[in-house]
């Protein structure tokens, strides 16, 4: 079985894997996110928490490029992420998961994490040759063991993806971007609307992973045991701005963060 490598930080880049600083987007007279400015380190996993419209969602929008933000910049391992195209993030390890995933089409589980494989960061040009002359087989069972049993999606790797429950369906969008061995992994919700057995599941995965990759993580997440048993640390958004950041006991602990996202006077 093939180890998961862990890759090196390319020559001459910071220690600091993520550098977002003064974020800015708005719509119309909607003011997304205001002045967003937040670091993580590769093997730091942190908490995007705040409450429903904050401006989570459309900052992890503008960290993978589906949003211009107005100003701000976004730099990853020192190179600007402003304005790349999916396919150029995830050549640079940007993988990310979706707050709401489809479940339009019919590919299957394993097409679905295939799919993810095959734009692999950490296998270059000549990896990706190698891979044209490994068997069908050897492919598929890397996954499996990879991806597809610690997320519990292996008795299902032949169904299309549409026939799955919406938990599953979460499995397998996360299946897809770990199978992309990413580097900057961005979350948005990855347990929100699963049982809490599949939600323990997939935060023991979100752990396990980033200790066998060593990636960065970007969690954004409203059910709190997860976030706060999962994080290193945690940032707390609101209108668009951070209000808070920190551990997750001073986050629990700060009057603000308990009144305005705890919902407590
Ligand atoms: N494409 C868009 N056009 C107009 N307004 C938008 C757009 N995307 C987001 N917004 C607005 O930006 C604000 C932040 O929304 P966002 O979805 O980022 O919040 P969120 O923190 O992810 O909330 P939730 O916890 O409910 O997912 C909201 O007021 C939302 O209506
Ligand atoms: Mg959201």
């Amino acid at each position: 079985m093939e180890a998961w490598p862990r890759p090196a930080a390319p020559e001459g880049t910071s220690v600091m894997a993520l550098t977002a600083r003064d974020v800015t987007i708005h719509f119309g007279g909607v003011v997304a996110v205001n002045g967003m400015d937040l670091d993580v380190s590769p093997g730091e996993i942190v908490g995007l928490i705040g409450p429903n419209g904050a401006g989570k969602t459309t900052f992890v929008n503008c960290i993978c490029g589906t949003y211009r933000p107005n100003t701000g910049t976004v730099l990853w391992q020192g190179q600007e992420l402003l304005g790349l195209s999916p396919p150029a993030l995830l050549r640079l390890g940007v993988a990310r998961t979706f707050q709401n995933v489809a479940s339009l089409h019919d590919l299957s589980v394993l097409d679905i994490a295939k799919l993810g494989a095959s734009m692999r960061s950490d296998r270059g040009p000549a990896g990706h040759l190698l891979d044209l002359f490994r068997s069908e087989r050897a492919v598929e069972q890397e996954l499996t063991e990879t991806v597809l049993r610690p997320l519990e999606l292996t008795d299902v790797v032949h169904q299309p993806i549409q026939t799955l429950s919406y938990g599953r369906r979460k499995a397998v969008d996360l299946a897809r971007a770990l199978a992309a061995h990413p580097q900057l992994l961005l979350l948005d919700e990855p347990v929100a609307g699963l049982t809490s057995h599949e939600g323990m599941a997939m935060a023991a995965v979100i752990r396990d992973v980033r200790d066998r990759l060593g990636c960065a993580v970007i969690m954004v997440e409203h059910k709190m045991d997860v976030v706060m048993s999962t994080c290193d640390r945690i940032a707390v958004m609101a209108a668009g701005s951070k209000i808070f950041e920190g551990l997750a006991a001073e986050v629990q602990a700060d009057a603000e963060v308990r009144r305005v996202y705890l919902g407590e006077p």
